[in-house]
């Protein structure tokens, strides 16, 4: 491979993250993303490259429809909503976007149409009758996510435009075997219709070359290359639904998501470009030049990436991407990270909101393992590098350092810097930059933590406590050298730990916030001889044993009630069906739709609930036995069918005066999830 050009370098660099679907809670796997692009983002910044970081909420697809429809929302209101949460979250984790956009806004839609136009200009798009799932029950298309089936390479089961449980693919549109509709569980039946296609076939020579020179993580190359050597099928880029970006042409349909998701890369840096008052500016990375796109993103996306991306930028004469970074996947506790098993880490619920500090997590998240590599989350781990590399080895020689000199010189005190101390720094400068220039961030940490061991020892062996009182003069050279280091450990702390390093950076005399604007080169200039020095306090405090059992039970906890939940539905899945009844007994049964209007436990029975129902002629108290699958809130406002007309019973204790039904189906994730019925006012009458 020969390498374009190493960092730092003097041509613009755009770096992207993979644009989270505003449709759901940040987790963990996430981070892995977002975390190591801010921290490749402020290394490249202590490196005086001029770099601007760029994401954005991705809004269109089914992933925003299913939850949608889950939730009872419309798909805008879906991604105004998660949209919000993405927006202050990410502030909150340190992740400093200089814009965050959306795919839903004006100027990506205006984009989108125009690379398509392009393409259809430059004949890359063409008609074709093609056969999708259509679901009679639910009387509409099912594309994507709509439907689960087997996969056609691997045989496990997929979602339809991926095999999410299995090798990963891409599964075009009409491939996925035996496909059956998420929302009713029935097996689709195919329809045909004209759909796009991007003649993809045509961009294989061009692939080929372009992906044997790319930069970036060698499993994203070298898994793009596999798929092009085995010959690329055209790509159906439309989809027979009502939202996202019109089809120019055929207003009936929609672009596939993966069309204009990753064109918001480029509108959400031009709405930037014209926020700084530059409009122009964003042409500087995108049009054909110097300008190095850097991707970051998970493994999971780099067919899109590495494949359609690139073709549809060829295709209509933008700016190749320089270098696609791909991270491997996040599990949790040795588990696939899973939502309907409860292997996964919420970052408000289970994190910040708990106040638990970001920059640990960050540190984590960027240095546990190589970038390529799957990272296994476990809070077991996550204590022992907050206690064991951030409190024991940088924390401890950062407080030991200015704290002793602060106690015995209040300022910094006259000396020499060490000729190996700073070979030592220039060393750890030379292996963050190869770091960098590998998109390797582990080996940066590492780094920082054989430094900080090098301060310990030195500190150590040097017995600045013994020389205090014996050579003052010495012990204050020696002191000199620790604040050197601390201030060059304060600078390489930055990317990872932000709000620690301004701490630290403040203890050494700064003000906090121009720690940001350190670069590298600052890490070999000593402080100031009669610089004062701030107040020495702890930076970074240890995770208690109490604390970590604490948050090992969040997960238990989890997987427990997951397993309930599943245990609940297989119940429910496997019941035998009973004799058949006469119409007319069946006309016997008063079905009606009410609402709950209260839903409480029932005193010593973790199965029951007590709730107090609206049908519409009456309000009844009723008694289910829905308390291990649901907690009293989410029951409480639902509106689902009861049967009305049942002979009262005493559940628990309490008369119950009717019958909940039929109050669920499986979601996206195959779990359980209420119906609701939001539109039917209470006391309607079941057909
Ligand atoms: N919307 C698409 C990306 C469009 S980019 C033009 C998407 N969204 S996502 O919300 O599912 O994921 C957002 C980012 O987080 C992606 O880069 C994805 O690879 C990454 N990850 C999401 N879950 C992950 C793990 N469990 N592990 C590692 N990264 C994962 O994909
Ligand atoms: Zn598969």
């Amino acid at each position: 491979m020969t390498k374009l050009s190493n960092y730092p370098t003097k041509d613009p660099v755009l770096v992207t993250c993979g644009l989270p679907y505003a449709s759901g809670q940040m987790h963990i796997g996430h981070l892995r993303t977002y975390v190591p692009a801010d921290v490749f983002v402020r290394l490249l910044k202590k490196m005086q490259t001029d770099v601007v970081f760029i994401c954005g909420s991705d809004t269109h697809g089914t992933p925003v429809l299913t939850t949608a429809e889950a939730e009872g929302l419309t798909p805008k209101e879906t991604y105004e909503k998660y949209n919000k949460h993405y927006l202050e979250t990410f502030p909150r984790l340190n992740i400093d976007f200089d814009n965050y956009a959306t795919t839903d806004d004006p100027e990506n839609h205006a984009r989108t149409i125009q690379i398509v136009k392009e393409l259809q200009k430059n004949g890359y798009i063409y008609a074709k009758e093609l056969e999708t799932p259509y679901c009679e029950t639910c009387g509409r298309s099912q594309p994507d996510r709509f439907v689960r089936g087997t996969c056609p390479y691997c045989g496990a089961d997929a979602r339809g435009d991926e095999c999410d449980q299995g090798c990963g693919r891409y599964i075009e549109p009409g491939l996925i075997i035996d496909p059956r509709c998420v929302v009713c569980g029935n097996p689709t039946i195919p329809v045909t219709r004209t759909h796009y296609f991007l003649k993809l076939s045509a961009f294989e020579d061009f692939l080929k070359e372009y992906l044997e020179q790319v930069d970036g993580t060698k499993n994203a190359k070298n898994y793009a290359l596999g798929w092009v050597k085995e010959g690329l099928k055209d790509w159906c880029i439309t989809r027979d639904l009502d939202w996202g970006v019109k089809f120019p042409g055929a207003e009936d349909l929609v672009l596939y998501v993966w069309v204009d998701a990753p064109i918001g890369y480029m509108s959400s840096t031009e709405i930037w470009a014209k926020k700084i008052g530059k409009p122009k500016e964003w042409e500087k990375y995108w049009k054909p030049g110097k300008g190095r796109l850097v991707h970051y993103i998970g493994q999971d996306i780099v067919y899109h990436h590495c494949i359609f991306w690139p073709s549809m930028l060829k295709g209509s004469g933008y700016n190749l991407p320089f270098a696609i970074v791909a991270s491997g996947m996040v599990k949790v506790e040795g588990h696939k990270f899973s939502r309907s098993r409860g292997y996964l880490v919420w970052i408000l619920e289970d994190y910040l909101d708990r106040g638990l500090d970001p920059d640990y997590l960050r540190y984590y998240m960027a240095s546990y393992t190589s970038q390529t590599k799957d990272l296994d989350f476990s809070w077991e781990t996550y204590a022992d590098k907050v206690n064991n590399e951030l409190v024991a080895t940088i924390g401890n020689f950062l407080y030991r350092g200015i704290h002793f000199t602060h106690k015995h010189f209040k300022v910094v005190p006259k000396g020499t810097l060490d000729e190996s101390l700073r070979k030592e720094i220039e060393s750890s400068i030379a292996t963050i930059i190869s770091a960098v220039n590998e998109y390797e961030l582990k080996k940066a940490a590492d780094e920082i933590l054989r430094l900080a061991s090098i301060g310990n020892n030195y500190f150590q062996s040097q017995e600045p406590w013994r020389l205090i009182k014996e050579d003052k003069a010495k012990a204050g050279d020696v002191l000199f050298n620790a604040l050197a280091l601390a201030k060059a450990l304060a600078i390489f702390i930055e990317p990872f730990m932000p709000v620690v390093a301004e701490k630290v950076w403040s203890q050494l005399g700064f003000e906090p916030a121009t720690i940001h604007d350190a670069t590298l080169e600052d890490a070999l200039v000593p402080l100031e001889v009669g610089a004062k020095l701030g107040k020495p306090k702890p930076v970074i405090s240890k995770i208690e044993d109490d604390q970590l059992e604490d948050l090992k039970r969040i997960i238990k906890d989890r997987v427990k009630a997951a397993d309930a939940k599943q245990k609940g539905k297989v119940k429910i899945d496997l019941a035998p069906i009973k004799e058949t009844i006469s119409f007319d007994d069946f006309q016997k049964i008063d079905l009606r739709a009410g609402k709950i209007l209260k839903c409480e436990k029932v005193e010593g029975k973790d199965r029951l609930l007590k709730i107090e129902v609206d049908i519409g002629t009456e309000k009844r108290t009723m008694v289910t036995g829905l308390g291990h699958l649901y907690k009293t809130e989410e029951l409480e406002g639902l509106t689902a069918l009861f049967l009305v007309n049942l002979e009262p019973k005493k559940i628990g204790g309490i008369e119950s005066h009717g019958m909940i039904l039929a109050i669920e189906r499986a979601d996206k994730e195959g779990a359980w999830v209420p119906v609701k019925l939001d539109k039917i006012p209470p006391g309607s009458k079941a057909a």
